[in-house]
């Protein structure tokens, strides 16, 4: 399989490449030998890769420097996923990794950030013996304070959730300078209380950032040399802001900007920035969301948008909002007015009471829309969520796996298909670089995400190029350049 090096992430779930961790490290490495280095290593979704960069922009500023060697580090943060149970398993095996490290080094401070430190709290420091620190994911700004405490000794907790907090006003620290692909978080939490989910427990309440920050994160991003922005929040189509011009809140209804007024106001910083988003919510998704993609090239013709079961009980016992049908009507809304676009989802086989018959529908809904690409998962019961406290998880382990095969196998044969019916075509792509296989194959993305590669000739990162699609895994598309100049993005 071609794997491109830029990570580039396109659900609330990892990409494989992802899943292990990764470390992440500004170039400046440390100046002077007296500065404390900072070790970072995220786990999860997207907005875990992107609250790193806000954590790195709030230690940069209290003095501390980045390390890509965990040897050298004072401070080793992981931040963390909890939506599965094996995301915490893995978290947890790395912990007894660093044991020999604080062997070596005793001051060493060893922190948990994100999804699990929310979720455990300060069980974790009883629970893991290593940990010194525990910051929830709306508690970043009090990281130093939280440092000192260690620094005298003690163990420091802050998991409070805030229903304001965005991190607004900070620049995040990029970490992989040089990029050409960033997040924007633009909300933070969700509201939507899915059964199956985590995440309002350990995210919080819903709230949308300030749309001014927003586009300004974007301006200064392309003027940094980035070519491509995604949008991200757990459900960007209930973004709102509800302040007007005098700086006053509105009552709810009052919006004065929604999803699609931000990203036009995004896609209009510079026809040059792809604009991306994710996660879509079918309940929640509008037209004027879909027009705003069909009216502005730079706006990918991309939805990721999430069914999790094809039958319309199992939806209703998930708590999504919508039915069978209603999914349907939105697909068939995203092919009327942008019938070029591509459209993902994420399944989940095996939740509470799912009979033989649910699953069927599953696959027949999958056959029916023809995903271009599909995150897919055994449901895995989640402390505290709502399906825990309802429902008897009373799929047996064998089913589900033999479920999530035949959904995986489906799937497989319908991005192969989908990615035939490119061959032929010549596409715009933005270059990414490298691809994993060598240095003199390059990879990027179309508009519709899916992964181009093809000889590098003399390309470079971030130029947007046309290439003739030739051949194609289910995963990978492999073409040929038809020209090397900037050009400008399609129409
Ligand atoms: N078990 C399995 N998959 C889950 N997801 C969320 N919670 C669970 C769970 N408890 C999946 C959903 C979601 C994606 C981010 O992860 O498909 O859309
Ligand atoms: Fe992201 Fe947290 Fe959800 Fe994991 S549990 S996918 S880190 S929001």
């Amino acid at each position: 399989m071609y794997l491109c090096h830029v990570q580039h992430l396109t659900s609330q779930e990892p990409l494989e490449e992802f899943r292990q961790g990764e470390a992440l490290m500004l170039s400046q490495e440390a100046t002077a030998s007296d500065t404390k280095k900072l070790y970072l290593e995220s786990y999860g979704c997207q907005m875990n890769f992107s609250d790193s960069e806000v954590v790195a922009s709030i230690l940069v500023s209290d003095g501390y420097t980045t390390t890509r060697n965990i040897e050298d580090a004072d401070l080793v943060l992981l931040n963390t996923c909890s939506i599965r149970d094996n995301a915490e398993q893995r978290i947890r095996k790395r912990l007894t990794e660093f044991k020999s490290l604080k062997k070596q080094n005793p001051d060493l401070v060893v922190g948990i950030l994100g999804c699990m430190a929310e979720r455990l709290k300060k069980n974790l420091l009883e629970e893991e013996h290593l940990v010194d620190l525990v910051a929830g994911p709306d508690a970043y700004r009090d990281l130093p304070n939280l440092l000192n405490e260690v620094g005298t000794g003690q163990r420091a907790v802050n998991v409070l959730l805030s229903r304001e907090e965005t991190y607004a006003d900070i620049h995040p620290v990029r970490l992989d300078q040089g990029g050409i692909s960033a997040f924007v978080t633009i909300m933070r939490g969700c509201d939507n209380m899915c059964s199956f989910c985590v995440v309002p427990f350990t995210r919080g309440r819903e709230r949308s950032r300030n749309p001014q920050t927003i586009v300004e994160e974007c301006r200064n991003l392309v003027n940094q040399g980035y070519r491509e922005v995604t949008l991200l929040g757990q459900n960007v189509d209930s973004y709102r802001w509800n302040v007007n011009s005098k700086g006053e809140i509105l009552n709810e209804n009052e919006i004065t900007v929604n999803f699609a007024q931000l990203l036009i106001s995004v896609a209009k910083v510079s026809p040059e920035l792809r604009v991306r988003f994710s996660t879509s919510h079918p309940k929640d998704m509008t037209d004027e969301v879909l027009e705003a993609i069909r009216d502005y090239p730079n706006i990918c013709k991309y939805i990721h948008l999430p069914v999790q079961s094809g039958n319309s009980d199992v939806l209703y016992r998930m708590n999504r909002g919508y039915t069978r049908a209603w999914y349907l009507n939105r697909i068939a809304a995203i092919r009327r007015i942008i019938p070029n676009c591509a459209i993902s989802t994420d399944i989940i086989a095996g939740f509470c009471g799912e009979t033989e018959e649910e699953h069927q529908e599953t696959l027949s809904l999958m056959r029916e829309v023809g995903f271009d690409y599909a995150y897919m998962f055994k449901y895995s019961e989640r402390p505290k969520t709502l399906a825990e406290r309802k429902f008897e998880d009373d799929v047996p382990d064998s089913i589900k796996g033999r479920r999530l095969t035949e959904i995986i196998e489906l799937q497989t044969a319908c991005s192969l298909r989908q990615n035939q019916q490119q061959i032929g075509q010549i596409q715009e792509i933005l270059v990414e670089g490298p691809s994993r296989r060598s240095q003199e194959q390059y990879c990027g993305r179309n508009s519709q995400n899916n992964v181009v590669v093809f000889d590098r000739k003399e390309v470079v990162k971030g130029q947007y190029v046309h290439v003739k699609i030739l051949d194609c895994t289910s995963a990978t598309l492999l073409g040929e350049l038809v020209h090397f100049e900037n050009s400008a993005l399609e129409s």
